[in-house]
């Protein structure tokens, strides 16, 4: 088995980023979200991330739950949203993201086969630390990994030097497993083996690089592991 390091993407690979917004439509109060939770979603997270490479290339950092607090309020306004009440419930939804209902049982598999595990994400520590513990994984993650730790977003080579370091194994050993083209292919060109975790049949990034392997959801992390 080449592998011996599994690293996870957490926002959109790990946890659900559309959950926030599809639990508070169905909470009362927030009937104005019913017919427009899908697009907040959308808008909020690709602001969110426009945001993250925005801020890498300038060079001017602010971490990741204020890039979170400003697409939100930018997807509200673009949807017509104004209520002060439903921006604090997405953002406290967004804090308790749930998991998808796989990850416990997928990180489980990876630790009974002594792989090394963990996080590599854009969160801040606090942000990942909230999520973890609500999805209940933290005993089965080596190294949850913040960029906040090197005050720079994906795709800097910086966050993923971060691997490395803290496993101190090789790039060609590790699989890296991100839902996010862009982080695929950032991760592939780096000299991670790459699993794209492609859930709703997107096409693949034009970025010249293609992951190595392409899953439906993380149910077949392990087995591809072994046959890697
Ligand atoms: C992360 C974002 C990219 O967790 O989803 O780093």
């Amino acid at each position: 088995m080449a592998i011996d390091t599994c690293i996870f993407d957490a926002y959109g690979t790990l946890f659900d980023v559309t959950a926030a917004a599809r639990e508070a439509a169905s909470e009362d109060g927030f009937e104005a979200l019913a017919d427009t939770w899908a697009a907040v979603a959308r808008d909020w997270r690709d602001k969110q991330l426009q945001y993250t490479w925005l801020r890498a290339v300038t060079g001017d950092h602010v971490d990741f739950w204020k890039v979170t607090a400003d697409g939100l309020d930018w997807a509200l306004e673009a949807n017509g949203l104004t209520d002060p009440k439903l921006r604090d419930r997405l953002l406290q939804l967004y804090w308790d993201l749930s998991a998808y209902p796989e990850v416990p049982d997928m990180l489980g598999a990876l630790k009974d086969m002594h792989l090394g595990t963990g996080i590599l994400s854009n969160g801040t520590p606090e942000m990942l630390q909230g999520a973890v513990t609500s999805a209940g994984v933290g005993r089965l993650l080596d190294h949850v990994l913040s960029v906040e730790s090197v005050g720079i977003y994906k795709p800097s080579s910086k966050v993923y030097d971060m691997v490395g370091r803290a496993f101190g194994c090789e790039a060609g050993n590790v699989l890296f497993v991100s839902s996010n083209g862009w982080d695929a292919a950032a991760a592939k060109g780096y000299g991670f083996r790459v699993a794209w975790v492609n859930r709703t049949g997107q096409p693949v990034d034009r970025l010249g690089q293609m992951p190595d392997h392409v899953l439906d959801d993380l149910t077949g992390i392990p087995a591809l592991v072994k046959a890697i």
